[in-house]
């Protein structure tokens, strides 16, 4: 028996947004074979930055990355795949744009630890939280 197709939770940041790099990152994630299954652009709220950042709002980074995650629209992505969760990650590179591998979507295209393009899912248990808070219904 196949076991089902795995998901991730894909946010395209609003810096990717603002600067128009929307297209060419959905592009990369549609040429390399994974569903797109669902796309919203939404803006976030306080509290939901506050539900998905569960992990970092008390760190001393959270107020600048929950100022900047709530500063314009962002597209909310479902991506399904095999393996999504893993290769998103690979593609989406280092958390630090200036440290990611050239290649990948922070690696060409962010030269900061915060204003860093895509949040993805970083494994199966976050992919089922962020899934269900960004998507109830699907
Ligand atoms: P984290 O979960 O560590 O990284 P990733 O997005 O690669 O899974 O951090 C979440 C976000 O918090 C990160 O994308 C950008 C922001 N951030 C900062 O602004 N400063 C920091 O020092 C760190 C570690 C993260």
């Amino acid at each position: 028996m196949t076991s089902p197709v795995e998901r991730s939770l894909v946010l395209v940041k609003p810096d990717a947004v603002r600067r128009g790099l929307l297209g060419e990152i959905l592009a990369r994630f549609e040429r390399k074979g994974l569903v797109i299954e669902a796309l919203e652009l939404r803006t976030m709220d306080a509290a939901l930055a506050d539900q998905h950042y569960a992990d970092h709002v008390e760190k001393p980074f959270y107020p600048p990355l929950k100022q900047f995650m709530t500063s314009g629209p962002l597209a909310a992505l479902v991506l399904s795949g095999d393996n999504v969760v893993e290769v998103v990650r690979a593609m989406i590179g280092a958390t630090d744009g200036r440290k990611a591998a050239a290649g990948t979507i922070r690696g060409d295209y962010s030269l900061s630890n915060r204003e860093n393009l895509v949040h993805a899912s970083d494994s199966s248990e976050s992919a089922a939280r962020e899934l269900a808070l960004w998507f109830p219904k699907l």
